[in-house]
């Protein structure tokens, strides 16, 4: 039987449930009923971000599904984002005051620098030219994160797509240490390096984009959708499931959270329906010889800016 947990410990002491639900491109139509669905079938663990749009229809769901009285607040992790127009340190508490009036919640479970590089407060959210770029050091805006801790909006605070020095340097300099580091993680990036670094620092990894966005990467080196690889699509008639479902269950042998997105039913359930089977060695070393260091997530928009962590 699968040795895999339900849920990976933070360094806080509070618990992070290993599978969640991405919502980055799911619209404010779809997403309330894939929320919805998610938590009824067993979902505990919900992903957003000030720049998906959808935070107000997220909370439109929650307030169902915790007006039904079938799950409690504190069953719920629910995970937004701090997005780079707001790196000040006096955005950052009015930032997550917003979230949580669309969320409509009194806290956040974690809150996470979206990315360490900065736009200036009056930029467009996705800025077009570099006159938009702000040089705010993230460690000014990790004392606004830690100010949300103080003041009861954060269960948790930590990073997203941030390199080894720039973790390093927070944990250098913080007060309240970070508990995730969530990062792109699918067998073409498995970032063994990275994890490992989290890991011996008592930080939890996230993996994003765990589905490689079926293939949507401008990455030369990408070798295309893993889901399509033939061999991971044998492995898969062989136990039965999907290949998405071998990736993710191969995904969780790496010790980390994962939040694959999806608004359809059936594969919101069969994302969720990955520990009851385990992978053989060679099934998982396949996966990982997979790994070419295709980024689907690279942000090169913005490489040119000072702490672009790529
Ligand atoms: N921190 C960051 O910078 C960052 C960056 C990117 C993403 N994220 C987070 O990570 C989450 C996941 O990443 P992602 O959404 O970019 O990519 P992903 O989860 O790798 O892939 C999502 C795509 O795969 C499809 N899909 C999902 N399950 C499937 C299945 N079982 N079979 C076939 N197709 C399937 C979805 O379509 P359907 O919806 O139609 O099923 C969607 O098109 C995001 O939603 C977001 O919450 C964070």
């Amino acid at each position: 039987m699968s040795k895999i947990p339900k849920v990976l410990k933070l360094n806080n002491g509070f618990s992070i449930p290993t599978i969640g639900l991405g919502t980055y491109k799911s619209s404010p139509n779809e997403v309330k009923d894939a929320v919805e669905y998610a938590i009824s079938i067993g979902y505990r663990h919900i992903d957003t971000a000030k720049l998906y749009g959808n935070e107000k229809e997220i909370g439109d769901a929650l307030v169902n599904i915790l007006k039904s009285g079938k799950v409690k607040r504190d069953d719920l992790f629910i995970t937004t984002k701090l997005w780079n127009n707001f790196h000040q340190k006096n955005l950052v508490v009015p930032q997550i005051k917003e979230s949580l009036k669309l969320l409509k919640l009194d806290y956040v479970d974690l809150y996470l620098i979206h990315w360490p590089f900065a736009f200036k407060e009056d930029a467009e959210l996705l800025p077009t030219d570099s006159s938009a770029y702000s040089d705010v050091d993230y460690l000014e805006t990790w004392e606004g994160m830690e100010e949300c801790v103080t003041q009861g909006l954060a269960k948790s605070i930590g990073l997203s797509n941030f390199n080894k020095q720039q973790i390093d340097r927070v944990l250098q300099n913080c007060k309240i240490k970070p508990v995730v580091n969530q990062i792109e993680v699918n067998p073409n990036l498995s970032q063994p390096e990275l994890i490992k670094f989290c890991q011996d620092k008592c930080i939890v990894v996230t993996g994003f984009c765990p589905l490689e966005r079926f293939g949507n990467s401008r990455d030369p080196n990408y070798p295309g959708p893993t889901a399509q690889d033939p061999k991971v699509i044998e492995i898969a008639k062989k136990y039965n499931k999907t290949a998405p479902q071998i990736i993710l269950r191969y995904l969780l042998e790496l010790g980390i959270s994962v939040i694959p997105k999806s608004v359809n039913p059936t594969r919101i359930k069969e994302n969720f329906e990955i520990t009851d089977f385990d992978l053989d060695c060679e099934e998982i070393e396949y996966l990982k010889s997979r790994n070419k260091g295709a980024r689907v997530s690279a942000m090169l928009q913005y490489k040119d800016h000072k702490y672009y962590p790529f």
